[in-house]
């Protein structure tokens, strides 16, 4: 252990994650760092000397929430002057503005500096520290040393960045353009994940579909057959894939590599063309219907999912019935769906945000509504199948069930009169609601 960062051990660390998965790794990692120096986490704020928020700066009601838990921590800080950090994408974004704007903040870290805050809290007190400065190569840490949530299901980070520039998305600008991690550290990662009984690998990125091992060249799809190599590992998933990148080979190895769950998220953003053409998404309507016609071609099982945004600049209502048009051709096993919320820096963000918020908000309740009703019809029809599942703990409703995701990513409750914690687990499906499964586990 280095001798200027001693002065860690046995500080008590608390992490609030805000965000996609990627921050949940991001904070898993963040964890190990703080961790290998001897400092403890501890799961109230109450209760710890420092306090590091890892924040989205995706839509403002992600930054927002920012802000609200800071006032929530404000009394804190003035009773026992703990120290606060906020790293991640707000605050790659608004750097020393932040401290600017709430001055008991001590240090804002951006994604790319993780490595630094050991040192910044072990010299904590001197100064205000602000490190938003970008990298192009990979910081690795050792993958025993991160800190999981999970000891089931592992994330694993592959690339980071991105360099499509949707007009409204503000992630280029706070994770920088797209870095890509070596092959062998990857591998490294998930056969120390599988050593440890892992069942289930979810490889992140803003874009996997672009992944190139920067030693070798490798692609997506080579390194997709590597980690179907590693024993132990049941499932793999990846997350997320751009739709103008996703090739055929990709849909190949995905039959191929029978560790692949036939499990797919594919950004649609909005299911017109013209509307497309202004998210600068690089694809049309058409495009994306072909796709999905492929890949249901090839996998007949696959179960979808996608992100919406309604109300995009200038979207009328012609428009937005189109999302919803393919919606019911498409029947997607679950949506994420927004209404469009302006982001600094962003093209869309200079063009005029001209569909009033009542506009959006009621787009978004039909759409979801509409959604809701085709993901019951679809439920129902699982009523009366055996389906493999993946028991991820005790329900959360319920403590008499347990809970797990299928091979499509739903969440099925159901009872057993043994304990599945961490097992895959045969469930009979019958009951459903629009958004999970209910089942019994098969006796074995
Ligand atoms: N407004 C609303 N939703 C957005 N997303 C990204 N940027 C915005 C924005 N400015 C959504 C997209 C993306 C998901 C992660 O968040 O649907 O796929
Ligand atoms: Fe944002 Fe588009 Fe990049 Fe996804 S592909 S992170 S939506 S800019």
């Amino acid at each position: 252990m280095e001798k200027s960062i001693e002065p860690l051990k046995k500080l008590k660390f608390y992490i609030h994650t805000f965000g996609c998965q990627m921050n949940e790794n991001d904070s898993e990692r963040i964890a190990g760092i703080l961790a290998s120096r001897g400092a403890q986490m501890s799961h109230s704020p109450e209760e710890c000397d420092f306090i590091i928020i890892n924040t989205c700066a995706v839509r403002e009601k992600s930054e927002e929430k920012l802000y609200s838990l800071l006032g929530r921590l404000a009394p804190l800080k003035r009773r026992r002057n703990i120290t606060i950090g906020v790293v991640g994408c707000v605050a790659q974004l608004y750097c020393s503005q932040l401290i600017e704007k709430k001055p008991f903040i001590d240090f804002v870290i951006g994604p790319d500096n993780y490595w630094q805050i050991p040192k910044i809290l072990s010299d904590q007190g001197k100064e205000k520290i602000v490190s938003t400065s970008q990298s192009h190569t990979w910081p690795e840490i050792p993958p025993h040393q991160i800190c999981r949530e999970s000891s089931i299901s592992g994330y694993v980070t592959i690339m980071e960045g991105c360099n499509n520039f949707c007009s409204y998305c503000v992630v280029p600008f706070t994770r920088g353009r797209e870095k890509f991690r070596p092959m062998d550290s990857i591998l490294k990662e998930v056969k120390d994940l599988a050593c440890k009984r892992y069942k289930e690998i979810q490889l992140l990125g803003q874009n996997v579909n672009t992944y190139q091992d920067p030693q070798t060249g490798k692609g997506f799809s080579a390194l997709l057959k590597e980690v179907n190599r590693v024993d132990g590992i049941e499932w793999i998933r990846f997350i997320t894939s751009h739709p103008k990148n996703f090739k055929p080979d990709l849909a190949m190895t995905m039959i191929e590599a029978e560790k692949i769950c036939h499990q797919l998220h594919l950004p649609l953003q909005s299911g017109s063309s013209p509307v497309l053409e202004r998210m600068n998404r690089d694809y049309t309507r058409e495009e994306y219907l072909e796709k999905i016609a492929i890949l249901r071609d090839l996998m007949p099982d696959i179960s979808l999912s996608t992100d919406i945004i309604v109300g995009f600049p200038g979207e009328t209502e012609k428009e937005f019935q189109e999302t919803l048009n393919v919606l019911e051709n498409v029947r997607f096993t679950n949506i994420f769906s927004f209404r469009y919320s302006p982001r600094p820096l962003t093209a869309a963000s200079f063009y005029k945000d001209s569909v009033p918020f009542e506009v959006k908000r009621k787009r978004l309740i039909e759409l979801q509504a509409l959604q809701k009703k085709l993901q019951l019809e679809m439920n129902k029809s699982f009523i009366g199948r055996v389906m493999k599942v993946l028991c991820l703990g005790k329900s959360k409703k319920d403590p008499e069930m347990y809970s797990g995701r299928n091979e499509g990513l739903q969440v099925v409750n159901f009872e057993s009169k043994k304990d599945r914690v961490g097992k895959f687990t045969d469930v009979l499906i019958t009951g459903c609601g629009p958004y999970s499964l209910k089942g019994k586990a098969m006796n074995k």
